[in-house]
């Protein structure tokens, strides 16, 4: 037996008992008569002593441990003279009377505390460390917990959990595939699921009606802070469903985790946007709706009066930051260089402060008089104390600097809010997006989408019009899920590969399989797929979801604490017929 207790267990109520603890020590200190030792596991803390008068060979004993030893202490629950509150065992301590190691440690590379001394690559490489961390290891548990109210919540719904192969052929959704050469079939290649978008809906075929699952998916893309090349989706399909029969679905899914995890109620439906008025209101296709401070179109207001930037560009538009007026030369520079980064692409931003006193005063006074301000500042609303930012270009590339600058200045006024949660719907995406690299449209969301069908006629004249039945939830800011409800008709699906400029071989050939199950009697169907790392990371107050993952990848992709990618043996690739040529 090695306890009979955890270290996060013993309180006020064990005082007399005799226990048996094991776990890691987290530090020692030695007070020349008394050493004290904080013993760590998953549940807590909880305080050795060991008293130099009573048992000095044992006292000895405890001054040699060293950081991170696993040792087991049996003794007995005292009240503790020098009290606690921060932690659960801080009333008590165990008086020691045998002490046994049962695994020595080396010295660790960083300390295993709140705040950790190790940099990024160091806790990587120590993964197993790191997650020693309260911090790391409350991720986790979170995770956990989500985990097992998404299964509640969805079996109770009479969702079925069914597993998809990991083994399959490319999946559409916009990245690359991670690719697994196969012995059996030399020359021949598997793909891993960027999602199980293809066999969800063969289940659908299938008669399942109502699929879930908790999923491992892989796209090969550039990584950001939301992004790991293996990530877990809650991903979903349902039949007989319209849009709104999904969206109410997973509504109720979203409420009932933020109710039995966070103990928060999301009163009222979730607010319906479509993409055109999140990209024209917010610039952005998951907008931020905790603070206003939302975009207004400027051109018929600025165009026209001699000032060529504005007279010369597609759009003007601008945010009014609350009671700015009084921003310094200096901090309006920081914004214009915010602005002016190569990954924004603005020339330049105008401002206009609205001034305590009630004058109007701006960067183009030469152009625009005190009454033409005035228009301004009544198109944001503005008042006296506020600042109006304005930024002109390419319509696109300036609704999407103008979103940036809004959040920044959410960022810098203190407007968003971790512990405020403002989910909303945006639907009816485009179905199509213009793709510059390869000069052709591309499946927005994937190529299974339904558009709607009052717009199939703008396929012929105006096919970046199409709407599309897609939904993405977006909660803070953050895309948590997309989805939609999907061609279930062989022929349209067909025609939907041809609009994409599949050939007929290329389409049969990726995806034959589900054209010929379409033949089969399937029935209509929607569905959606929530990020299952970016909720747990939203739910936890992060940014990062390497922070909510036990073992991520790095921004290069790596493993670094297991050393992966890596070179395999001549005899491997002999066996999967491959010869390398490394292309640097
Ligand atoms: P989509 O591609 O929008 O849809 O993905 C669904 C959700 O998965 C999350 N996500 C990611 N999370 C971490 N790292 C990544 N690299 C990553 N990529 C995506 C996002 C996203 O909203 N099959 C469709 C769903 C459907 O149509 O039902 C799909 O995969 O939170």
């Amino acid at each position: 037996m090695y306890r009979t207790h955890n270290c996060g267990q013993l309180n006020m109520k064990n005082v007399g008992e005799g226990v048996m603890l094991s776990g890691w020590v987290q530090k020692s200190r030695d007070l020349g008569g008394m050493t004290f030792v904080d013993l760590r596991d998953r549940y807590g803390i909880t305080q050795l002593v060991f008293n130099m008068e009573t048992d000095s060979g044992l006292c000895e004993q405890a001054r040699k441990l060293g950081r991170e030893f696993v040792v087991q202490a049996e003794g007995k629950v005292m009240e503790r003279s020098n009290k606690n509150p921060q932690i659960p065992t801080g009333e008590i301590e165990i008086t020691v009377e045998k002490l046994e190691i049962l695994n020595k440690s080396d010295t660790p590379p960083f300390t295993i505390e709140e705040d950790t001394d190790g940099g990024d690559d160091l806790r990587m490489k120590y993964r197993y460390l790191d997650l020693r961390r309260k911090v790391v290891r409350e991720n986790l548990q979170l995770r956990s917990r989500m985990a097992i109210e998404i299964r509640k919540y969805l079996s109770d719904e009479g969702f079925l959990e069914v597993e998809t192969p990991v083994l399959i052929k490319s999946t559409p959704e916009g990245a690359r595939d991670f690719v697994v050469p196969s012995r059996m079939n030399p020359g021949e290649f598997y793909a891993l699921p960027q999602s199980p978008q293809t066999f969800k809906q063969l289940l659908m075929v299938a008669g399942f009606d109502k699929y879930f699952q908790i999923v491992k998916c892989f796209r090969d893309e550039d990584l950001r802070a939301d992004r790991q090349p293996e990530f877990t989706q809650i991903d979903c399909e349902m039949s007989f469903v319209e849009r709104d029969d999904v969206l109410a679905a997973f509504e109720g899914l979203t409420k009932h985790l933020f109710q039995t995890v966070k103990g928060l109620e999301i009163e009222g439906e979730f607010i319906k946007m479509p993409y055109s008025e999140a990209m024209s209101r917010f610039g952005n296709d998951k907008p931020d709706i905790r603070f206003g401070m939302e975009i207004s179109g400027m051109s018929e207001l600025v165009k026209g009066k001699g000032f060529q930037v504005f007279d010369s560009v597609e759009y003007v538009g601008g945010i009014c930051a609350k009671s700015c007026a009084g921003y310094s030369r200096k901090q309006l520079d920081a914004l214009t260089d915010f602005v002016k980064r190569p990954q924004m692409g603005m020339k330049g931003m105008v401002y206009v402060k609205y001034n305590e006193d009630g004058t109007l005063k701006s960067s183009v006074d030469k152009f625009y008089d005190e009454a033409a301000l005035k228009d301004w500042a009544a198109l944001f609303g503005a008042l006296p104390g506020d600042l109006i930012l304005v930024l002109a270009g390419d319509r696109d590339l300036t609704l999407k600097a103008l979103s940036e600058l809004r959040l920044e200045m959410g960022n810098r006024l203190e407007l968003r809010d971790p512990n405020v949660f403002k989910p909303l719907w945006v639907v009816d995406f485009p179905l199509l997006e213009w793709d510059e690299n390869t000069e052709r449209f591309h499946a927005m969301h994937h190529p299974f989408t339904s558009p709607y069908e009052e717009d199939m006629e703008l396929f012929k004249t105006d096919p970046a019009k199409v709407r599309a039945r897609a939904y993405d939830l977006v909660i803070n800011g953050v895309e948590i899920g997309g989805g939609s409800i999907r061609i279930h008709n062989e022929d349209l699906q067909r025609q939907m590969f041809d609009n994409l400029g599949f050939t007929k071989e290329e389409a049969q050939k990726q995806f034959g399989f589900l054209m010929s199950a379409f033949r089969y009697g399937a029935p209509p169907h929607g569905g959606i797929a929530f990020g299952f790392d970016r909720l747990v990371a939203l739910f936890a107050g992060i940014e990062s979801i390497r922070d909510v993952i036990a073992f991520p990848k790095n921004n290069a992709g790596r493993d670094v604490m297991i050393e992966t990618p890596s070179t395999i043996s001549e005899e491997q690739l002999d066996e999967l017929s491959l010869n390398v040529k490394v292309v640097k």
